[in-house]
């Protein structure tokens, strides 16, 4: 599974996972020292491809003698600044690198420009145009002149940028760089890949926030799970009209972000990873290792002079709170035996399909509790981990026996309060919406869910 947007009714509750990377894109082989083609940072939103895509060999980062870092400061709008890309390698003799700059609520979106000097040109969109971009997606990379520089295992390209006038939130870069070999050609070089998210340093310009709510993300019950996915309704999170998810760069070292923009969440005091944030929701996950009485506090510019903080809102942890997410407040968020269709009626999600008896589907789940082994919350869960405490399914009024529950635990590759039930489904199911409940030590999941059976 790679992406599940579950909601429930009139809410926009949102989650998210890994984002595939796609490795290769297609490229001509040309002569290119003079600078590499756009696009081959790596950056997903961009198809994903990096240098490797003509320098063949190892895949990127493959070589861990190597690295390449982005240095970058928060931003000012408006003011410029000096981003440093270096590239390292005890044996290279030669160097290049890709940079790019998104807005991270939408990373096809070019956050502010960069300036060309002697050590990097400035290029713009898929063909490569030359610069100024007037808004198009901008691409820096190395000059001829810089690659032959700085031959002593590492080499630092100073890139100018001037971020956007405006605030516009976190800024994502991506980057790839080629510690080479002075080859004169595109074989025996090494290729590395980084990105990382920048705040707005001057803060969010937002009034006090107020906490409304705090509640399960899937069922909308009060309070909160152990690693339990959780929303909080309130006001002032954001600015208004700016709200965004986790992003691949966020995700890609395997955990969620603990700052999010210019929000952070504490629980007892301690951050809490953030997965969506927008100006009257956050969606959050609680801590792995408290339980019981526990305070929630939405605190905006956190660090910054105009840091501002929501009261503290009471709530709780508790050990289990079972809840099935869904995609409308009533159709079971499930796919199916394909691993990928969606288990709904079209009108519900186009393009998806009810199921069969007898099929065996993936739902959707979060307040499970704990898994073995135990993940802490922000983390991905990188295989499979099921349950220690079990869970019984019943669909249509049936109970499922217990060998047809045939996964029940954190949902592998996704963040580790999302829980993945595979269940096949029983053959005596009649046709039409059929209710689905999961029931873990006496607690049951939400009423009103369904999911819809064909013959
Ligand atoms: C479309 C194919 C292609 C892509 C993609 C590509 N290169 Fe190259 N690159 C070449 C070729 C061919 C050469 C050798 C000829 C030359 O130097 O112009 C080369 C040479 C180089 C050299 C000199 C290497 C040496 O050992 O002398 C550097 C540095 C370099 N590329 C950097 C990059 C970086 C950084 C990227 C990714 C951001 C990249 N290239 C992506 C084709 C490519």
């Amino acid at each position: 599974m790679s992406t599940l947007s579950a909601s429930r009714a009139g809410r926009t509750g949102r989650l998210i996972s890994l984002a595939a990377l796609a490795l290769m894109g297609a490229g001509s082989l040309l002569g290119r020292s003079a600078g590499p083609p756009t696009e081959r940072t790596g950056a997903g939103v961009d198809g994903g491809a990096n240098c490797t895509v003509c320098h063949r060999g190892a895949l990127a980062n493959a070589d861990q003698r190597g690295r390449i870092a982005i240095d970058a400061a928060s931003y000012r709008p408006g003011v410029r600044q000096t981003v440093r890309v270096t590239v390292e390698h005890p044996d290279a003799l030669r160097w290049g690198f890709q940079l790019i700059a998104r807005y991270a609520s939408g990373e096809t979106r070019q956050a502010g420009s960069f300036t060309p000097n002697a050590q990097t040109r400035v290029v713009c969109g898929a063909a490569g145009t030359a610069a100024p971009c007037n808004g198009e997606r901008e691409f820096a990379s190395h000059t001829a002149a810089a690659t032959v520089l700085g031959a002593n295992g590492r080499m630092a390209f100073e890139v100018e940028w001037t971020p956007p006038a405006e605030d516009v939130g976190d800024v994502t870069f991506y980057a790839a760089g080629i510690a080479a070999n002075n080859g004169g050609g595109n074989t025996g070089d090494m290729v590395y890949t980084t990105s990382t998210v920048i705040r707005n340093g001057a803060g969010c310009a937002l009034e006090t926030p107020t906490i409304r709510e705090v509640s399960n993300s899937a069922s909308g019950a009060p309070n909160m799970a152990f690693n339990g996915l959780t929303s909080i309704y309130g006001a002032n999170f954001s600015p208004t009209g700016r709200a965004r998810s986790a992003t691949e760069a966020e995700v890609r070292l395997l955990a969620f972000p603990k700052q999010m923009d210019c929000v952070t969440v504490l629980v007892n005091g301690r951050p809490a990873p953030i997965t969506y944030a927008g100006s009257g929701q956050i969606n959050f996950q609680a801590p792995f290792d408290q339980l019981n009485a526990a305070t929630v506090q939405v605190v905006v510019n956190r660090g910054l002079a105009n840091e501002r903080s929501s009261a503290a809102f009471s709530s709780t942890i508790s050990q289990l709170q079972p809840a099935l997410f869904t995609f409308n407040g009533r159709s079971v968020a499930a796919i199916g035996p394909d691993g990928t269709t969606r288990v709904a009626q079209p009108s519900v999600v186009p393009g998806a399909r009810p199921a069969k008896p007898g099929d065996v589907v993936s739902i959707f789940a979060t307040g499970l509790g704990v898994t073995n082994p135990a993940w802490d919350s922000g983390d991905i869960a990188r295989n499979a981990s099921p349950l220690q405490v079990p869970i019984s399914v019943e669909v249509g009024g049936m109970t499922v026996p217990t060998a047809d529950i045939l996964y029940q635990g954190a949902a592998a590759q996704a963040i580790s309060g999302l829980y993945q039930v595979n269940v096949r489904l029983p053959m005596g199911l009649g046709a039409g919406d059929q209710t689905l409940v999961i029931r873990q030590s006496g607690l049951a999941s939400q009423a009103g869910v369904t999911i819809p059976i064909v013959p």
